[in-house]
C-alpha cells in the first residue's frame, strides 16, 4: 500500500465520499483544459429496479461535475445499463454499442460504460472482453454504488477496467441520487430474488434476495416528501417476501401501511406481488388505506397447474383464481394487470386454453405478454420440448386478441366520473393536453396549463378511448 492509499477509507459510503472527491478533481480539470462541462447520457434498457439504478448511477455522475445531455451522440460519458431479461434486450445493446464505436473512432475521449444485469452473465462479459474493447468501464448489479471510484480508477488506468461481484450482502445507503421526476420516485425495498421461477435470469444476475431497514426506507420517503415526491413506488421483485429475514422481522403490509402514514406523501404504488404470497393482511391494509393506489399487478406467467409447477411458480390455476376472487371482493376499485409468458417449453394446447380461460375469468385491465425467451443457465432453458416460434407465434396473437377483448370489458368504468390525477407530463401528440394517471395507473389526458405538471387535479373522466381517457379539469 502507497502512502495515498492509507488515506483511501475502507468502509462504505465513505470510500465512495473520497472518490466523488477525487473523481471531481480530475472533471474539473478536464472541463476546464475544454472550456465547457464534461456531459453524460444514460441509456436504461430494463426494469422499474433498472430505471432507479440509472437515478443513482446519475447522482454520482452529476456529483462528480458531469451535466446531463440530451443527445447520447454528443456526450463525453455514455453509460447502457443494460437488462438480460429476454434474448432481445441483450440483441439491441449490442447493437447501440457498434454505433458507439464509430463516435469514439471520431472522438477518443468518448468515454463507454456498461452497467447492469447482463454484465452480471459471464458470456456477456467474454464477449464484451473479446469483441468490445472500446469500452472503458464494466460493472454490474451489485457494485453501482462505486461508479466514482471506478471513473478515478479508469482515468489513471489504460484498457478496459472490469468489476464484477459474484452476489453481494451488502446495501450501500446514502449514495447520491437524482431523480427523472421531481414528483414521484421508485424506492427499492428488497434487492435480489430467491424465487428462481426456472425460465428467469434475475435470480442469477440480481443475486440473494435482501431487505432493506424499514426505517431507511422510511427516511428515504420523507427526503422525498421534503423535495417535492407526492408519489412513491415500492419496488422488489417480490414485495410480498420484504422483511422476513431483517433481524426485526416485519411485513410487506406493515411497511406499506407506514409508508402510506408518512404526512405528506399523496400516493403509494408497489411492484411486484408474487401470487404465491399476497397476504389477507395486505389486501385489508389496501382496503383501509385510500393513499395505497388502486393497482395490483400480480404475475400470471401461465394458467396452467401443471406449467406452472414446471415454471417454479409455487401456485395453481385455481389458486390464483381464487386469490382474484379475493381482490375483486374485496377491493372492487382495483386494476388488475399481470404477465404472461407463452410457449414455456412443454405447452400444449390444453395448457394454453388455461392461459386463455384464466384470463377470461381474471378480466385483466391490461397484459404485458411476452414469447418465452431461452435464458442460458436457466432450468427452462436445459428442458425438453422448446415450442417451435410458429406455434408460439400463433398462440402469442390469440392471446393478444382475448386480453384486450377483457382490457376493453374493463375500460371506461370510470366514464362520467370526477378522480384526482397526478400530473405527470404535456401530452406527447398534443401539446395542448396534459398526461396523467388515475389511482388505478389508467392514464388521462385533459387539457391545462403544465405549472400543473406534478400536482394532483380533480379530473372528470369524459370520454373512454380504450386505454385511456379523455377529461376536463373541474
Ligand atoms: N419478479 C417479477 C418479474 C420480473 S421480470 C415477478 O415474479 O412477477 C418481468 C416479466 O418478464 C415476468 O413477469 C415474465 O413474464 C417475463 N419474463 C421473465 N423471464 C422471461 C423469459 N425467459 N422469457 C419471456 N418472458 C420472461
Ligand atoms: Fe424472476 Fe420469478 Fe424472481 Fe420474478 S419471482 S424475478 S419471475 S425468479
Ligand atoms: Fe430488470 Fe431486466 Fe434486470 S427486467 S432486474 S433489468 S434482467
Amino acid at each position: 500500500m502507497n502512502a495515498l492509499n492509507q488515506f483511501i477509507p475502507d468502509t462504505e459510503p465513505e470510500r465512495q465520499f473520497y472518490f466523488i472527491e477525487k473523481a471531481s478533481e480530475l472533471i474539473k480539470r478536464q472541463a476546464k483544459e475544454n472550456g465547457k462541462p464534461l456531459t453524460y447520457f444514460i441509456q436504461t434498457f430494463g426494469c422499474q429496479m433498472n430505471s432507479r439504478d440509472s437515478e443513482k448511477l446519475a447522482g454520482i455522475l452529476e456529483k462528480v461535475g458531469y451535466v446531463p445531455c440530451e443527445e447520447e451522440d454528443k456526450a463525453d460519458f455514455v453509460i447502457y445499463n443494460t437488462c438480460s431479461i429476454r434474448e432481445n434486450a441483450n440483441t439491441r445493446v449490442y447493437g447501440r454499442l457498434g454505433h458507439l464505436n464509430a463516435i469514439k473512432k471520431k472522438r477518443k475521449s468518448l468515454k463507454i460504460a456498461l452497467c447492469g444485469c447482463m454484465m452480471q452473465e459471464p458470456d456477456e462479459i467474454e464477449k464484451v472482453r473479446t469483441q468490445f474493447k472500446f469500452v472503458d468501464i464494466v460493472f454490474g448489479t451489485h457494485n453501482i454504488f462505486k461508479l466514482a471510484e471506478l471513473i478515478f480508477n479508469s482515468f489513471e488506468a489504460e484498457g478496459t477496467i472490469i468489476d464484477i461481484w459474484k452476489d453481494t450482502d451488502k446495501i450501500v445507503e446514502d449514495i447520491p441520487n437524482v431523480r427523472k421526476y421531481p414528483f414521484k420516485s421508485g424506492v427499492n425495498i428488497t434487492f435480489g430474488c430467491n424465487n428462481f421461477c426456472t425460465y428467469c435470469i434475475v435470480p442469477y444476475v440480481r443475486g440473494r434476495e435482501r431487505s432493506r431497514e424499514p426505517k431507511e426506507i422510511i427516511r428515504e420517503v420523507e427526503r422525498f416528501v421534503a423535495d417535492g415526491v407526492k408519489e412513491v413506488m415500492l419496488l422488489g421483485q417480490n414485495v410480498n417476501s420484504y422483511g422476513k429475514n431483517l433481524d426485526n422481522p416485519i411485513t410487506f403490509a406493515e411497511l406499506i401501511n407506514a409508508v402510506a402514514n408518512v404526512e405528506g406523501l399523496e400516493r403509494v404504488r408497489f411492484m411486484t406481488p408474487h401470487p404465491k404470497d399476497l397476504s389477507d393482511e395486505l389486501i385489508d391494509v389496501i382496503a383501509a388505506n385510500k393513499k395505497i393506489c388502486r393497482h395490483i399487478h400480480l404475475p400470471l406467467q401461465s394458467g396452467s397447474s401443471r406449467i406452472l409447477k414446471a415454471m417454479n411458480r409455487r401456485y395453481t390455476k385455481e389458486g390464483y383464481l381464487a386469490l382474484v376472487d379475493k381482490i375483486r371482493t374485496k377491493l372492487p376499485d382495483v386494476a388488475l394487470t399481470t404477465d404472461i409468458i407463452v410457449g414455456f417449453p412443454g405447452e400444449t394446447e390444453e395448457d394454453f386454453n388455461d392461459t386463455i380461460d384464466v384470463v377470461r375469468k381474471a378480466e385483466f385491465d391490461s397484459a404485458f405478454t411476452f414469447i418465452y425467451s431461452k435464458r442460458i443457465g436457466t432450468p427452462a432453458a436445459v428442458m425438453d420440448n422448446q415450442i417451435p416460434e410458429e406455434v408460439t407465434k400463433e398462440r402469442f396473437s390469440r392471446l393478444l386478441a382475448v386480453v384486450n377483448e377483457c382490457a376493453t370489458k374493463r375500460c371506461g368504468l370510470d366514464r362520467g366520473k370526477t378522480l384526482p390525477v397526478l400530473v405527470e407530463d404535456v401530452n406527447e401528440q398534443n401539446p395542448e393536453l396534459l398526461t396523467g394517471r388515475l389511482s388505478n395507473n389508467t392514464l388521462v389526458h385533459f387539457a391545462g396549463s403544465k405549472e400543473l405538471i406534478g400536482q394532483i387535479v380533480n379530473v372528470k373522466l369524459n370520454e373512454s378511448k380504450g386505454f385511456y381517457y379523455l377529461g376536463e379539469k373541474e
